[in-house]
């Protein structure tokens, strides 16, 4: 029996460029398994950067985006080491109950109207993930694939659980038979989820694959109308610079 202690911590920090419509915010979690940990940055629920704790770097999601805004990454490796600590000290509380497993949920769908031959992404969305340790393995025709995918961090909800979304691309044709294979502690076996051409989707998951491209589209405005905000707000600073000169 595996258990993993989880330290989330939701910070608000609301930033002033922003105002009602959009919300930009910091979240970290540090956890016993590993040890391992996150600290990212979200725009509208959708990663904006994380720190990689390993290289002690900032990873922009967007390619470029740090030619118009800068994050110091001794911020985010300050606030892991004190949700490390406070972990350690809660972990030494008497009565202290490690984190429950969840089973999280699981459904594949793909990003555009399926054209036989011509690049595809295939989506895996996993929700309702806690903790956030997870194997994820996309499984090509039985055999596994080791090239071409991509995952986002784990993404906190609302209700402290994760969600992560893992990318394949690929080039339909009529035979092959893609599957998104996920290993969590709060499942007793593998949950698998296929695709593959002119399947239709079980009504069950169409709710799920809803909900999840409501997400993703939701996410790329988002980003695009933070980057548009980021910008224009250079161009006032820059333009008051100059006034005041
Ligand atoms: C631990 O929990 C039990 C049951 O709730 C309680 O009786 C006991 O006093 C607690 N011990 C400590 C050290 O808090
Ligand atoms: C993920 O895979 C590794 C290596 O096979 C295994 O040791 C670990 O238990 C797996 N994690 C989960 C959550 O199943």
């Amino acid at each position: 029996m595996i258990s993993v202690c989880a330290l989330l911590v939701l910070g608000l920090k609301a930033s002033d460029a922003v105002t009602v419509d959009y919300f930009d915010y910091g979240t970290d979690y540090y956890q016993s398994y590993g040890p391992s940990g996150e600290y990212l940055f979200l725009y509208n629920e959708n990663e904006l950067f994380h720190v990689d704790l390993e290289s002690k770097s900032v990873v922009w999601t967007l390619p470029g985006l740090e030619k118009y805004t800068s994050f110091d990454p001794q911020g985010g490796l300050q606030d892991i080491n004190i949700a490390k600590y406070n972990l350690d000290v809660m972990m030494k509380r008497p009565n202290f109950t490690a984190a429950t497993n969840i089973p999280p949920l699981v459904s594949v769908y793909i990003t555009k109207p399926v054209v036989l031959g011509e690049p595809n992404i295939l989506i895996c969305c996993v929700t309702n993930i806690f903790p956030p340790v997870m194997n994820t393995t996309w499984i090509k025709n039985g055999e596994k694939i080791t090239v071409g995918f991509s995952q986002t961090s784990f993404l906190p909800a609302q209700d402290h659980s994760f969600r992560r979304l893992h990318y394949l691309a690929f080039i339909p044709n009529e035979h092959d038979i893609y599957t998104c294979e996920v290993e969590h502690w709060g499942l007793e076996k593998p949950t698998r989820r296929v695709w593959k051409h002119d399947v239709p989707t079980p009504i069950s998951e169409a709710y799920q694959n809803a909900i999840c491209a409501l997400g993703l589209a939701v996410g790329i405005i988002g980003i695009i109308a933070g980057v548009m905000l980021i910008i224009k707000g250079m161009k006032q600073s820059a333009a008051q610079g100059r006034s005041q000169r």
